[in-house]
């Protein structure tokens, strides 16, 4: 029997320990998800970065080593229609950095890779059944949803205000991660862009839980055994960890971001749009600090990211997203089967000494 004060989400996903290895876009990686998914988590692959192709290859070979639940993670955004004069604005304001490491500014600008769940990423849900989908800004429209439904797939998306909890609850979600203001990467805002609307996990959890019946999972911030137990205090079922696994070896994140992450404040993030376009927490870097984290010439998402490319490929510290939230010095250098275990065991001794 579960000594879990909340099994909702166990039972729900049929997992063993209420922690979700949460979906990172570029830096989760097979390796990742197994080692979570067998120590008793829920393993999440992030589609965002990946083409059709790309994942239909992980999934093909992660399901010959993963027996565990899947969550398949996707973005979905609609792509922003092209803005030349934005675009040109933007490379405009890039150009300096351009001269500086000796690059072309009048080179063509690559395109920045993200892409949003639709009919074809569909069908790959439909192939491989996982058993888990979920969603970042928002949902996809009506009829992609119902397939989705129609697998069998139990559907996550984020809401960072309680706004968004309910509406997810009414458009079907089988639970809902209230992603708060301390996460890392990208914000899941979907009914506004006012980033003055994002609330703190500590106060966003407690006030979606009182709003939803469906089972939440807290998110943001959430780094050892101590946030584990309070979200549940909050009325959490489960949480959603994502930097804490940036420190383990199984991520995929560049000798700049790593030596970022060890070496960082905790009061060192802040979120910026300059990377793709929309708002995401990372620890604040060169280009951050120069054009300021919020730069409203940045082109729309996931555009602007385009541009930076190939600054990036130079000096990754200095132009590269660093994504990274709030509770970064929570951060130990353990394996990701060995964070999952100490996680779930520091939690319980806890919770259940209450
Ligand atoms: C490097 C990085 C990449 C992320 N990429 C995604 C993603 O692809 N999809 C998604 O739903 N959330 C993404 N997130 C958000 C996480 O899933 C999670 O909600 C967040 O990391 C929780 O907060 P924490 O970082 O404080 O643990 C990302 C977070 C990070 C740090």
């Amino acid at each position: 029997m579960s000594q879990w004060p909340d099994t909702r989400i166990l039972d729900l996903l049929g997992i063993d320990l209420p922690i979700i290895q949460a979906p990172m876009a570029g830096a989760t990686t097979q390796a990742m998800v197994i080692a979570a998914g067998q120590a008793g988590a829920l393993g999440s692959l992030p589609a965002a970065m990946l083409s059709v192709e790309q994942l239909r290859q992980e999934l093909t070979s992660l399901g010959q080593q993963h027996a565990k639940p899947l969550n398949l993670n996707f973005f979905c955004h609609q792509n922003a229609p092209a803005d030349p004069q934005r675009a040109a604005q933007w490379k405009q304001l890039l150009a300096p950095y351009y001269r500086e490491l000796g690059l072309d500014p009048d080179a063509p600008t690559p395109v920045s890779n993200r892409a949003p769940f639709d009919n074809a990423a569909c069908e790959v849900v439909e192939e491989f059944r996982p058993a888990v989908v979920s969603f970042h800004f928002g949902l996809p429209e009506k009829s992609l949803l119902e397939r989705v439904k129609a697998t069998g797939a139990k559907v996550l998306s984020s809401a960072t205000t309680v706004a968004e909890a309910t509406w997810l609850e009414q458009q079907g979600c089988d639970a809902i991660i209230a992603m708060g203001y301390e996460a890392g990467g990208h914000r899941g805002m979907f009914l506004s862009d006012d980033l003055n609307t994002q609330v703190g996990t500590l106060a966003l959890v407690p006030q979606i839980v009182d709003a939803v019946s469906v089972p939440v999972i807290a998110a943001g911030g959430i780094a050892d055994g101590r946030g584990i137990a309070a979200a549940f205090m909050l009325g959490a079922s489960a949480v959603q960890v994502g930097t804490a696994y940036l420190f383990t070896p199984e991520a995929k994140v560049n000798a700049s971001h790593r030596h970022a992450l060890r070496s960082a404040p905790e009061s060192a993030t802040a979120l910026t749009n300059l990377f793709t376009g929309r708002p995401a927490r990372g620890i604040v870097n060169r280009v951050m600090r120069e054009l300021g984290p919020m730069n409203p010439k940045a082109p729309a998402f996931p555009l602007a990211g385009g541009a930076l490319m190939p600054l990036r490929a130079e000096r990754e510290g200095e132009f590269g997203n660093l994504w990274s939230g709030q509770a970064l010095r929570l951060g130990v250098e353990q394996s990701s089967a060995e964070l999952t275990r100490r996680l779930a065991a520091e939690a319980l001794a806890l919770l259940i000494r209450r």
